[in-house]
């Protein structure tokens, strides 16, 4: 089957003028991020499917639960840049690519440049330190950690009114949970005709 970088309906309006370059990024995934091993070897139909437009769904909820002008987000256990460098291609607001491995961060630096991405920004630091101290601060994460790990973390820290709001992919369907402090609520959209995937949306109260 040929490839094919197709948006979902959700996408078009938003995303389509930004299509030339996340297929640069795209191209970039397939070749380098494979070579250097940030990746693992896929077909360019599941690079597509699962990491970018998996990534733009991250970027729909974003505008969707916030005003973009006030935020930093922080993309942990970045990786290849997934969700981050999609969502920075797609918005102008600075995004920060957060992994704890040196190698990772210099192939992002490098990438960077290349795509000319100015508000995409390679940091290497720990996530879990970032998520103790989090406050007024917007966080996704992709294949990173699950949702009931973020939220044992974040009480144990005892948080409170700290203005968080953290994206996290999930694998399976879950009623939206409620605890004493947070809310989280379960996002589904389609990655291609087929698939959905379903992103939750942790939001202290
Ligand atoms: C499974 S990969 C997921 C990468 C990417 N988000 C994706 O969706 O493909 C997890 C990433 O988290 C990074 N990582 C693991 N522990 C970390 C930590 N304590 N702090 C920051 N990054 C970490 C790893 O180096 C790796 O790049």
């Amino acid at each position: 089957m040929s490839f094919e970088p197709q948006l979902p309906q959700w996408g078009l309006d938003d995303f389509k003028k930004h299509l030339d370059k996340l297929i640069e990024y795209h191209n970039w995934l397939k070749d380098t991020a494979t070579k250097t091993g940030l990746i693992s070897k896929k077909t360019d139909q599941f690079i597509w499917d699962e990491f970018i437009v998996h990534s733009l769904y991250f970027a729909k909820l974003l505008k969707k639960y916030k005003n973009l002008k006030e935020c930093e987000i922080i993309d942990l256990g970045t990786g290849a840049g997934i969700p981050g460098i999609p969502i920075s291609i797609v918005n102008k607001t600075n995004v920060s690519l957060v992994d704890n491995k040196q190698k990772r961060i210099y192939e992002l630096e490098r990438l960077v440049k290349i795509l000319n991405l100015k508000n995409a920004i390679p940091k290497k630091k720990d996530a879990n330190t970032i998520l103790k101290d989090a406050k007024n601060s917007v966080i996704v994460m992709r294949c990173y950690v699950s949702t009931s790990n973020v939220l044992k973390l974040l009480e144990k820290k005892q948080f409170k009114e700290n203005n968080l709001t953290i994206f996290v992919s999930s694998n399976s369907k879950s009623s939206d949970i409620f605890n004493k402090m947070f809310h989280v609520k379960q996002e589904k959209f389609f990655i291609n005709k087929n698939n959905f995937r379903y992103i939750d949306v942790i939001t202290d109260m």
